[in-house]
């Protein structure tokens, strides 16, 4: 019987790929690394990774900075009640713990936005404490390697993968075996065209052996997507065009778009400007012509999204008090959900 844990660190030394939270100890740096990496492949994470500490270095300066700003570095990742969560709790980490980041699993997990996962990372990574780490990398390797069909969205599979997971775990060097379970998990158990021939496990992984390894994880329930409706308008005026702050616990929370109206179904130019403009607007005899039309997909929602051109009374417009104008060139300077920046991009307005 190989030792399981030697192994998978040997194979990592060997094989790992050189990426800059792998080199500290820094327990900020490896929470922003792990909150990016939550949803985010390293390819896309690292990028966002390294400018968001260049401009927020230590908790300090992401707990002074004003909101708009941390979202603003987050543009385009998606998921943004991460860069929220960050936001609020290193201001907490500057209230309560003086700005040392706390040190134990137990305070660490109290953190918004840090779930098993994240707080086993940032443990066991900047304070070698032995929690093992089980990300989706991870469920993918173990179940294939010990055949387990227990479902990983159910909360059996969750504790069952959690426990073998501890039991594997290295207690000498929990660090680096839980970088090299994801690792593994990344490199070599891949979800599709796994290089199992390269895998020191191949001998006794259960699905290999089995020709079974398309079957592994097994997932109880698909994710439902949600449709919804969104119909933006861009007003233009001048040099410049009107946009809205997102309030509300919805996607998007306190990013920027257009005027928006949502509606319950596909609805065309002539019911949003006799109908639903009026109403929900109050522009009484806005002309519309509708500019770009595309799906845009989330991880729980579908947005089947019309971009029209609005024109109406200025005096109308500013009648909004939560529009607000900005011209076109400062555009960058507010954070816009991807949907938006494609919208921009495929008009030709600058893309921020
Ligand atoms: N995915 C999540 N955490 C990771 C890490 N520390 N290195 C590589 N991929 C990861």
């Amino acid at each position: 019987m190989i030792d399981f844990s030697n192994t998978l660190i040997e194979w990592y030394k060997e094989n790992a790929r050189s990426l800059p939270w792998r080199f500290t100890k820094n327990p900020y740096k490896i929470w922003i690394s792990e909150i990016i990496l939550q949803q985010t492949q390293v390819k896309q994470g690292l990028q966002y990774y390294l400018s968001f500490i260049k401009t927020f270095p230590d908790i300090s300066s992401l707990a002074n900075a004003a909101e708009d700003k941390v979202l603003k570095a987050w543009q385009g990742l998606g998921y943004y009640s991460r860069a929220r969560n960050l936001h609020f709790s290193a201001k907490m980490i500057l209230s309560t713990y003086q700005g040392e980041f706390p040190k134990s699993y137990k305070d660490i997990i109290k953190l918004k936005g840090v779930g098993l996962y994240t707080a086993a990372a940032i443990a066991s990574f900047a304070f070698d404490l032995p929690y093992p780490v089980v990300d989706g990398n991870v469920y993918r390797f173990l179940s294939r390697l010990k055949g387990i069909k227990t479902p990983i969205d159910t909360s059996e599979g969750k504790k069952q993968f959690y426990e073998l997971a501890h039991q594997l775990l290295s207690l000498t060097d929990p660090a680096g075996h839980n970088q090299a379970m994801m690792e593994i998990g990344s490199l070599i158990c891949k979800p599709k065209l796994p290089r199992c021939s390269e895998c020191p496990f191949n001998t006794m992984c259960i699905a290999y052996q089995t020709n079974t390894i398309y079957d592994f994880p097994v997932k109880e329930n698909k994710v439902k997507q949600r449709k919804r409706y969104f119909n933006y308008f861009l007003i233009q005026e001048k040099d410049g065009l009107y946009i809205t702050k997102r309030t509300g616990n919805d996607i998007w929370k306190n990013l920027y778009e257009l005027p928006l109206i949502e509606s319950n179904q596909s609805v065309s130019a002539k019911c949003l400007k006799e109908e639903l403009i009026p109403q929900k607007l109050n522009f009484e005899s806005a002309s519309i012509k509708l500019l770009h039309k595309t799906k845009h997909i989330l991880s729980h929602q579908i947005l089947e999204t019309k971009f029209f051109l609005l024109i109406d009374s200025l005096e109308n417009v500013k009648s909004h008090s939560d529009y607000i104008y900005i011209k076109q060139s400062d555009l960058q300077e507010y954070a816009f959900p991807q949907l938006l920046l494609n919208f921009f991009a495929a008009i030709g307005i600058s893309k921020g």
